[in-house]
């Protein structure tokens, strides 16, 4: 039995905002964002956007996409930390929003990594618990959750969403072949991005990151995690068609390439388009690669995220 993605369908608000148009307001330039991070524009939402809109977007071109009947679906799965509210989850808006009437429906929190995260609850219930039909929708509005006069952190953030329709299946050419999961939240140093907008801090406050030291960390756990898994699975970078990451930082990704080994041309960038949409990001990529005609069926894809958390972790999978 495997858990296969038939179809993923994306989708990015339609404000784009330049780093120029960042440089109006904030003591910043283009050359400094492009240069630190390889991001030139991002998407963000407007009034009244949240993230379950644009989660409600992404899943409905998918099931159309694949003419598909939301009331066979069994599950929806969202990841997301920038959700509309605390509850109800963005999970059961979105349950209802699509007709998905026989579908149970919950969030995943596990910010940058919660696309691998809940990729792997997926298997695991299309494996377990005999399920066929899951929706999987990353949805995310950072946007909201960082302070705009900041200039260490605003720029560095987008909105999107990505749906993916995940089935079971008897082909064992095509699927999830492993996913490996990590996390380390004992020591206080680690803890390095905190969204401090919370009950602890009474809803208020923003994002802070200290960039240097989750710079250090992306490398070194993306590296370790990306290791394993293809050890585990007796797996060498030749055997994969494509490397998705997570795109908070394109220097972050050419420092795997230089110190890492990773081979720079299979790798998917897009942080130049969409900047950092945590757990929205390898959807986005995945769906950016498959419409541009560089993934094709039947290519293996190598993912890897990590976020707040720490948090972490690689999956492989044929498409
Ligand atoms: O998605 C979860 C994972 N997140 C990440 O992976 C993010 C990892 N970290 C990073 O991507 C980078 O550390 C940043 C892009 C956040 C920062 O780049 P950096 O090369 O580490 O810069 P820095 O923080 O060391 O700052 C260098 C200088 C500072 O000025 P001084 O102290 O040298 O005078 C900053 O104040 O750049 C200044 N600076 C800016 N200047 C212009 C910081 N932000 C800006 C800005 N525009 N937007």
């Amino acid at each position: 039995m495997r858990t296969v993605i038939n179809n993923i369908a994306t989708y990015l608000p339609s404000r784009v905002v330049t780093n120029d148009d960042l440089s109006k307001t904030l003591d910043t330039s283009h050359e400094w964002i492009l240069t630190r991070t390889g991001i030139e524009r991002r998407h963000l939402v407007s009034d009244g956007e949240f993230a379950s809109d644009l989660g409600i977007v992404a899943a409905k071109r998918v099931i159309e996409q694949a003419d598909f009947d939301p009331a066979n679906l069994d599950a929806i799965i969202v990841s997301t930390t920038t959700a509309d509210r605390h509850f109800p989850s963005c999970g059961a808006r979105i349950q209802g929003e699509i007709g998905a009437v026989k579908a149970f429906a919950f969030d995943v929190g596990a910010a940058c990594a919660g696309f691998i995260y809940s990729l792997t609850i997926a298997d695991s219930l299309i494996k377990g618990a005999n399920l066929k039909n899951i929706l999987l929708v990353c949805c995310e509005t950072l946007s909201r959750f960082v302070d705009w006069t900041d200039r260490s952190t605003c720029v560095l953030f987008g909105d999107g969403a990505g749906a993916l329709l995940l089935q079971s299946s008897n082909d064992d050419h095509r699927g999830i072949i492993s996913t490996k999961l990590y996390t380390d939240g004992s020591k206080e140093k680690y803890n390095s991005i905190l969204a401090h907008n919370g009950p602890q801090n009474d809803h208020r406050g923003y994002t802070t990151m200290k960039g240097q030291s989750v710079f250090k960390y992306a490398i070194e756990c993306m590296d370790q995690s990306v290791t394993e898994i293809l050890t585990e699975n007796d797996m060498t970078f030749d055997d994969v068609d494509w490397i998705i990451p997570h795109q908070a930082n394109r220097r972050i990704l050419e420092s795997l390439c230089k110190m890492k080994n990773f081979p720079p041309e299979k790798m998917i960038i897009t942080t130049n388009e969409h900047a950092n949409t945590s757990s929205a990001s390898i959807p986005l990529a995945m769906g950016y690669g498959i419409e541009s005609g560089m993934i094709k069926r039947g290519h293996t894809i190598l993912l890897t995220a990590l976020g707040a958390g720490l948090v972490w972790g690689s999956a492989i999978l044929r498409l």
